[in-house]
Protein backbone atom coordinates (compact mmCIF):
# COMPACT_ATOMS: atom_id res chain seq x y z
CA UNK A 1 0.00 0.00 0.00
CA UNK A 2 1.27 3.51 -1.14
CA UNK A 3 0.48 5.89 1.83
CA UNK A 4 0.75 9.29 -0.24
CA UNK A 5 1.34 11.70 2.79
CA UNK A 6 4.94 9.79 3.70
CA UNK A 7 5.75 9.79 -0.03
CA UNK A 8 5.12 13.26 -0.27
CA UNK A 9 7.67 14.44 2.62
CA UNK A 10 10.28 14.78 0.18
CA UNK A 11 7.90 16.18 -2.26
CA UNK A 12 10.58 18.89 -3.53
CA UNK A 13 13.24 16.63 -4.00
CA UNK A 14 11.31 14.13 -5.54
CA UNK A 15 9.33 16.37 -8.06
CA UNK A 16 12.91 17.76 -9.36
CA UNK A 17 13.63 14.87 -11.88
CA UNK A 18 9.81 15.14 -13.29
CA UNK A 19 10.44 18.83 -14.59
CA UNK A 20 13.70 17.88 -16.01
CA UNK A 21 12.52 15.36 -17.93
CA UNK A 22 9.35 17.18 -18.93
CA UNK A 23 11.39 19.61 -19.94
CA UNK A 24 13.10 17.59 -22.63
CA UNK A 25 9.50 17.24 -24.55
CA UNK A 26 9.03 19.78 -27.12
CA UNK A 27 5.54 19.13 -28.23
CA UNK A 28 3.71 22.10 -28.43
CA UNK A 29 -0.10 20.96 -29.12
CA UNK A 30 -0.11 17.42 -27.92
CA UNK A 31 -3.93 15.92 -28.17
CA UNK A 32 -3.81 13.36 -24.96
CA UNK A 33 -1.24 13.55 -22.26
CA UNK A 34 -0.65 10.22 -19.84
CA UNK A 35 0.90 9.84 -16.88
CA UNK A 36 1.29 6.44 -15.86
CA UNK A 37 1.92 5.86 -12.50
CA UNK A 38 1.07 9.07 -11.59
CA UNK A 39 1.17 8.63 -8.06
CA UNK A 40 -0.63 11.78 -5.75
CA UNK A 41 -1.11 13.57 -8.82
CA UNK A 42 0.20 17.05 -7.95
CA UNK A 43 3.23 16.60 -11.03
CA UNK A 44 0.44 15.76 -13.43
CA UNK A 45 -1.64 18.54 -12.63
CA UNK A 46 1.52 20.10 -14.44
CA UNK A 47 1.19 18.67 -16.89
CA UNK A 48 -2.37 20.37 -17.66
CA UNK A 49 -0.82 23.64 -16.96
CA UNK A 50 1.72 23.07 -19.67
CA UNK A 51 -0.69 21.56 -22.25
CA UNK A 52 -4.06 23.45 -21.37
CA UNK A 53 -5.82 22.34 -24.70
CA UNK A 54 -4.58 18.58 -24.41
CA UNK A 55 -6.68 15.90 -22.92
CA UNK A 56 -4.07 14.57 -19.52
CA UNK A 57 -4.86 11.33 -17.68
CA UNK A 58 -3.28 10.02 -15.04
CA UNK A 59 -2.78 6.13 -14.42
CA UNK A 60 -1.63 4.27 -11.58
CA UNK A 61 -2.57 1.21 -9.25
CA UNK A 62 -3.11 2.97 -6.31
CA UNK A 63 -6.46 3.51 -4.92
CA UNK A 64 -5.09 5.96 -2.22
CA UNK A 65 -2.90 7.73 -4.42
CA UNK A 66 -5.74 8.38 -6.82
CA UNK A 67 -7.77 9.40 -3.47
CA UNK A 68 -4.94 12.06 -3.09
CA UNK A 69 -5.31 13.17 -6.84
CA UNK A 70 -8.66 13.46 -7.30
CA UNK A 71 -8.77 15.34 -4.06
CA UNK A 72 -6.58 18.17 -6.46
CA UNK A 73 -10.03 18.94 -8.36
CA UNK A 74 -6.91 19.31 -11.55
CA UNK A 75 -8.35 19.28 -14.95
CA UNK A 76 -6.88 15.66 -15.20
CA UNK A 77 -8.80 12.50 -15.77
CA UNK A 78 -7.45 10.21 -12.91
CA UNK A 79 -8.19 6.66 -13.18
CA UNK A 80 -7.30 3.11 -11.06
CA UNK A 81 -5.07 1.34 -13.32
CA UNK A 82 -2.14 -0.73 -13.89
CA UNK A 83 0.06 0.56 -16.31
CA UNK A 84 0.86 -2.97 -17.40
CA UNK A 85 -2.45 -3.44 -19.05
CA UNK A 86 -2.23 -0.06 -20.71
CA UNK A 87 -2.49 0.06 -24.61
CA UNK A 88 -2.89 3.99 -26.68
CA UNK A 89 -5.81 4.19 -28.17
CA UNK A 90 -4.20 6.53 -30.85
CA UNK A 91 -4.07 10.09 -30.07
CA UNK A 92 -1.74 10.12 -27.46
CA UNK A 93 1.22 12.13 -28.35
CA UNK A 94 2.91 12.17 -25.32
CA UNK A 95 3.60 9.76 -22.38
CA UNK A 96 4.99 10.65 -19.08
CA UNK A 97 6.52 7.88 -16.78
CA UNK A 98 7.87 8.86 -13.83
CA UNK A 99 9.58 6.79 -10.69
CA UNK A 100 7.29 3.83 -11.66
CA UNK A 101 8.78 1.78 -14.19
CA UNK A 102 11.20 0.20 -11.19
CA UNK A 103 8.64 -1.39 -9.51
CA UNK A 104 7.19 -3.01 -13.21
CA UNK A 105 9.76 -6.35 -13.68
CA UNK A 106 9.70 -6.64 -17.23
CA UNK A 107 9.21 -3.37 -18.57
CA UNK A 108 11.64 -3.20 -21.02
CA UNK A 109 9.11 -5.02 -23.05
CA UNK A 110 6.57 -2.47 -21.89
CA UNK A 111 8.55 0.32 -23.62
CA UNK A 112 9.07 -1.40 -26.77
CA UNK A 113 5.61 -2.19 -27.39
CA UNK A 114 4.07 1.47 -26.63
CA UNK A 115 7.50 2.85 -29.25
CA UNK A 116 5.30 0.28 -31.60
CA UNK A 117 2.22 1.32 -30.74
CA UNK A 118 1.81 5.11 -29.82
CA UNK A 119 1.23 7.36 -32.91
CA UNK A 120 3.96 8.71 -35.11
CA UNK A 121 5.87 11.66 -33.66
CA UNK A 122 4.59 10.73 -30.16
CA UNK A 123 7.16 11.34 -27.05
CA UNK A 124 7.31 8.52 -24.39
CA UNK A 125 9.45 10.11 -21.40
CA UNK A 126 10.72 7.61 -18.65
CA UNK A 127 12.56 8.58 -15.52
CA UNK A 128 13.83 5.60 -12.89
CA UNK A 129 15.96 6.15 -10.00
CA UNK A 130 18.99 4.35 -10.67
CA UNK A 131 20.54 4.18 -6.96
CA UNK A 132 19.90 0.47 -6.11
CA UNK A 133 23.86 -0.29 -5.81
CA UNK A 134 23.71 3.23 -3.34
CA UNK A 135 24.90 2.79 0.22
CA UNK A 136 21.47 3.17 0.84
CA UNK A 137 20.12 0.22 -0.87
CA UNK A 138 23.19 -2.04 0.09
CA UNK A 139 22.60 -1.32 3.33
CA UNK A 140 18.72 -2.21 3.05
CA UNK A 141 19.81 -5.74 1.57
CA UNK A 142 22.84 -5.59 4.29
CA UNK A 143 19.70 -5.83 7.27
CA UNK A 144 17.06 -7.61 5.41
CA UNK A 145 19.75 -10.58 4.65
CA UNK A 146 20.19 -10.85 8.70
CA UNK A 147 19.09 -14.23 9.91
CA UNK A 148 15.82 -12.41 12.28
CA UNK A 149 14.44 -11.01 9.14
CA UNK A 150 15.58 -13.57 6.18
CA UNK A 151 13.07 -15.70 5.39
CA UNK A 152 10.40 -12.58 5.24
CA UNK A 153 12.61 -10.36 3.38
CA UNK A 154 14.14 -12.26 0.64
CA UNK A 155 11.66 -12.91 -1.38
CA UNK A 156 11.07 -9.23 -1.60
CA UNK A 157 14.56 -7.99 -2.51
CA UNK A 158 14.96 -7.09 -5.51
CA UNK A 159 17.76 -7.36 -7.80
CA UNK A 160 18.48 -4.09 -9.57
CA UNK A 161 15.75 -3.61 -12.01
CA UNK A 162 16.19 -0.91 -13.98
CA UNK A 163 19.12 -0.61 -16.84
CA UNK A 164 21.62 2.04 -17.62
CA UNK A 165 20.17 4.70 -19.94
CA UNK A 166 22.74 3.48 -23.41
CA UNK A 167 20.15 -0.14 -22.72
CA UNK A 168 17.33 2.06 -22.63
CA UNK A 169 18.67 4.40 -26.07
CA UNK A 170 19.52 0.66 -27.63
CA UNK A 171 15.96 -0.49 -26.59
CA UNK A 172 14.14 2.51 -27.89
CA UNK A 173 16.24 3.02 -31.42
CA UNK A 174 15.55 0.01 -32.46
CA UNK A 175 12.04 0.48 -31.87
CA UNK A 176 12.38 2.83 -34.52
CA UNK A 177 12.58 5.82 -32.05
CA UNK A 178 14.95 9.00 -32.13
CA UNK A 179 16.45 9.08 -28.38
CA UNK A 180 17.50 11.52 -25.83
CA UNK A 181 19.13 9.62 -22.90
CA UNK A 182 20.81 10.94 -20.09
CA UNK A 183 21.65 10.91 -16.24
CA UNK A 184 21.50 13.08 -13.56
CA UNK A 185 23.33 12.21 -9.76
CA UNK A 186 21.50 14.86 -7.74
CA UNK A 187 22.83 15.50 -4.41
CA UNK A 188 19.75 16.24 -1.99
CA UNK A 189 21.10 17.76 1.35
CA UNK A 190 18.13 16.66 3.73
CA UNK A 191 17.35 18.13 7.09
CA UNK A 192 18.68 15.99 9.89
CA UNK A 193 17.45 17.18 13.51
CA UNK A 194 18.94 15.17 16.66
CA UNK A 195 15.74 14.28 17.82
CA UNK A 196 14.54 12.99 14.44
CA UNK A 197 14.67 9.84 12.71
CA UNK A 198 17.31 9.56 10.30
CA UNK A 199 16.53 11.57 6.99
CA UNK A 200 17.38 8.68 4.58
CA UNK A 201 15.46 6.63 6.72
CA UNK A 202 12.65 8.71 6.43
CA UNK A 203 13.19 9.58 2.49
CA UNK A 204 13.18 5.60 2.33
CA UNK A 205 10.21 4.95 4.48
CA UNK A 206 7.87 6.63 1.28
CA UNK A 207 9.14 4.26 -1.09
CA UNK A 208 11.74 1.52 -0.80
CA UNK A 209 10.65 0.53 2.44
CA UNK A 210 7.13 0.12 1.55
CA UNK A 211 7.14 -3.74 0.96
CA UNK A 212 9.58 -4.25 3.65
CA UNK A 213 7.14 -2.82 6.07
CA UNK A 214 4.28 -4.59 4.86
CA UNK A 215 5.92 -7.77 5.22
CA UNK A 216 6.79 -7.23 8.85
CA UNK A 217 4.81 -7.83 12.84
CA UNK A 218 5.11 -3.79 14.51
CA UNK A 219 7.79 -5.34 16.70
CA UNK A 220 9.74 -6.67 13.63
CA UNK A 221 9.98 -3.91 11.77
CA UNK A 222 10.37 -1.34 14.93
CA UNK A 223 13.94 -3.67 15.13
CA UNK A 224 14.89 -3.89 11.55
CA UNK A 225 14.05 0.19 11.12
CA UNK A 226 16.46 0.86 14.03
CA UNK A 227 18.98 -1.34 12.93
CA UNK A 228 18.77 0.08 9.29
CA UNK A 229 18.88 3.57 10.85
CA UNK A 230 22.54 2.37 12.87
CA UNK A 231 23.77 1.76 8.82
CA UNK A 232 22.75 5.17 7.49
CA UNK A 233 23.38 6.92 9.79
CA UNK A 234 27.29 5.52 9.04
CA UNK A 235 26.85 5.79 5.28
CA UNK A 236 25.25 9.36 5.29
CA UNK A 237 26.97 11.30 8.37
CA UNK A 238 25.59 14.31 9.86
CA UNK A 239 26.92 17.68 9.01
CA UNK A 240 26.26 20.78 10.21
CA UNK A 241 22.42 19.79 10.57
CA UNK A 242 22.16 17.87 7.38
CA UNK A 243 22.72 14.90 5.19
CA UNK A 244 24.09 14.86 1.54
CA UNK A 245 22.45 12.31 0.03
CA UNK A 246 23.12 11.44 -3.60
CA UNK A 247 20.66 9.97 -5.92
CA UNK A 248 21.30 8.26 -9.32
CA UNK A 249 18.73 8.50 -12.03
CA UNK A 250 17.98 7.72 -15.31
CA UNK A 251 16.29 9.78 -18.08
CA UNK A 252 15.16 8.81 -21.19
CA UNK A 253 13.13 10.81 -23.60
CA UNK A 254 12.02 8.99 -27.09
CA UNK A 255 9.86 10.15 -29.92
CA UNK A 256 8.32 7.91 -32.08
CA UNK A 257 9.51 7.50 -36.02
CA UNK A 258 7.17 9.03 -38.90
CA UNK A 259 5.44 6.19 -39.79
CA UNK A 260 4.67 7.35 -43.39
CA UNK A 261 7.91 8.12 -44.23
CA UNK A 262 9.06 4.54 -43.06
CA UNK A 263 6.40 3.25 -44.80
CA UNK A 264 7.49 4.57 -48.33
C1 LIG B 1 7.53 6.55 -6.54
S1 LIG B 1 5.85 6.75 -6.98
C2 LIG B 1 5.96 7.98 -8.30
C3 LIG B 1 4.70 8.77 -8.43
C4 LIG B 1 4.74 9.92 -9.43
N1 LIG B 1 4.94 9.48 -10.78
C5 LIG B 1 5.81 10.92 -9.04
O1 LIG B 1 6.75 11.12 -9.82
O2 LIG B 1 5.72 11.51 -7.95
C6 LIG B 1 5.54 5.27 -7.90
C7 LIG B 1 4.11 5.11 -8.31
O3 LIG B 1 4.04 4.05 -9.26
C8 LIG B 1 2.82 3.37 -9.05
N2 LIG B 1 2.89 2.05 -9.65
C9 LIG B 1 3.74 1.03 -9.34
N3 LIG B 1 3.48 -0.03 -10.11
C10 LIG B 1 2.44 0.32 -10.93
C11 LIG B 1 1.71 -0.36 -11.95
N4 LIG B 1 2.00 -1.61 -12.29
N5 LIG B 1 0.71 0.30 -12.56
C12 LIG B 1 0.42 1.57 -12.23
N6 LIG B 1 1.06 2.26 -11.27
C13 LIG B 1 2.08 1.64 -10.63
C14 LIG B 1 2.68 3.33 -7.53
O4 LIG B 1 1.37 3.06 -7.12
C15 LIG B 1 3.18 4.72 -7.16
O5 LIG B 1 2.14 5.65 -7.06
Amino acid sequence: MWDPTTYLRYGDERSRPFHDLVARIPAERPRTVVDLGCGPGQLTATLAERWPASRVVGLDSSPEMIDRAAALDAPVDFAVADLRDWRPAGDEDVVVTNAALQWVPGHQALLRRWAVELPACAWLAMQVPGNFAAPSHLALREVAGRPAWRAELAPLLRADPVDDPADYAELLTGGGCTVDAWETTFVHLLPARPTADHPVLTWMEGTALRPVRAALDAASWSAFRAELGVRLAAAYPVRQGQVYFPFRRVFVVARTGDRAQENQ
